[in-house]
């Protein structure tokens, strides 16, 4: 079932719509067609008890304002690309510096705050939503011809597929920026006390503090990013290492091994699990670092960031979120030993990720 409504409208005064699928259990998802933004998912605990485990906005304008891209598809290239600039067959394509010195998911104008079209399809239980970026768009070459689908299964499984065309050889790397909190209590309590579990051996090392990666790849053995066991989230989030201080915690790419999953969260206290799987060859775990001060607005004329507000309208906390961005590592195109994001005109860009949700069996990781 698929119900639409309006949510209201952005600055320019363009209507915001939500679509909210449900599924034969009453799983609910709430998407916006303001940056293809997976505004709510409610799922049950283990007694039955529907929760919300995104973090999202109550209005409009906190989402046009925000800093921390909650629950948007970001592009054309996830994450951070080192100089805001890149040579790509020959030619120099400078980029918006919107993260000091560098680009970060996308820059300035955002695919997170544009109004994408939709289109339903009641039968399936999916909206996909498109967005066309022309030639030049954030500086990036090629018309770009762009089609996310969320589609909710009956299995409890938020399917997103991207695909994406273009007219000329072009760079992307397309995301979802959603932020869980299995507890129901979405940003008034902190994820630490969540378990996880990454099928990685490997991570991408940041060089700093403004988390360009060096392009080495990092055995996580014997090191805090190590989740090959599953292990709470806040058990090493503080330890003394270079990539946790330069991070302020995790912020990282890890390298996925395939498999059935690739990311297993779980909260013990209530029971939600989430299972994730992909065909990225990595995700970007980021622990909600800088959830802080998220709302970017004007106090007597000078600009300053503000606390967000959730939809309970409680205050955003530090850390009540956690993304897991499945994706082309980082800075891809300056790093020719990784997987690269390059799209050429007779390719199509088709990938998919699935967040499933459920409540797991008794025992389970104790
Ligand atoms: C980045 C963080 C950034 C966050 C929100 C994540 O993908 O890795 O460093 O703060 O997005 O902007």
């Amino acid at each position: 079932m698929i119900e639409q409504s309006v949510f209201g409208s952005i600055k320019n005064g363009t209507e915001v719509k939500s679509y909210t699928l449900t599924n034969k259990s009453g799983m609910k998802v709430k998407l916006l067609d303001l940056g293809a933004t997976i505004a709510e998912i409610w799922t049950p605990d283990r007694y039955g008890k529907f929760g919300d485990v995104v973090l999202g906005y109550a209005t409009p304008a906190e989402y046009e304002n925000n800093s921390g891209y909650i629950g948007a598809v970001v592009g054309r290239v996830a994450n951070r690309i080192g100089g805001a600039e890149f040579m790509l067959s020959g030619r120099k394509y400078l980029l918006d510096a919107n993260d000091g010195k560098n680009t970060l998911h996308g820059g300035f104008d955002s695919y997170s705050t544009r109004v994408w079209d939709a289109t339903t399809e009641e039968m399936r239980n999916r909206v996909t939503f498109k967005l066309f970026s022309p030639d030049g768009d954030q500086g990036y070459p090629g018309n770009l011809w762009i089609k996310v689908t969320y589609t909710l299964t009956d299995e409890g499984e938020l399917k997103i597929r991207y695909r994406a065309r273009t007219d000329q050889m072009t760079i992307l790397n397309l995301t979802n920026h959603a932020y869980f909190n299995l507890s129901g209590k979405l940003g008034a309590a902190d994820v630490l006390d969540h378990k996880v579990w990454i099928n990685s051996d490997q991570m991408t090392p940041v060089a700093d503090s403004a988390s360009i990666p060096t392009g080495e790849y990092r055995d996580v053995a014997g090191t805090p990013m190590d989740f090959t066991a599953p292990k709470l989230l806040g058990q090493d989030i503080d330890a003394d290492y270079d990539q946790l201080n330069y991070g302020g915690g995790y912020d990282h790419n890890w390298m996925l091994k395939r498999g059935d999953a690739q990311i297993i969260m779980y909260h013990p206290e209530t029971g939600r699990r989430m299972t994730v799987v992909t065909d990225q060859p990595g995700v970007q775990m980021y622990s909600g670092n800088f959830l802080r001060g998220l709302v970017e607005t004007t106090v007597d004329g000078k600009a300053v960031t503000v606390p967000g507000h959730d939809l309970m309208g409680q205050e955003i906390q530090y850390r009540s979120g956690v993304c897991f961005e499945t994706q082309v590592p980082p800075d891809a195109v300056h790093h020719d030993n990784f997987p690269n994001c390059i799209l050429m005109p007779e390719m199509e860009y088709e990938s998919e990720t699935v967040y499933r949700f459920d409540v797991a069996e008794e025992g389970f990781w104790e």
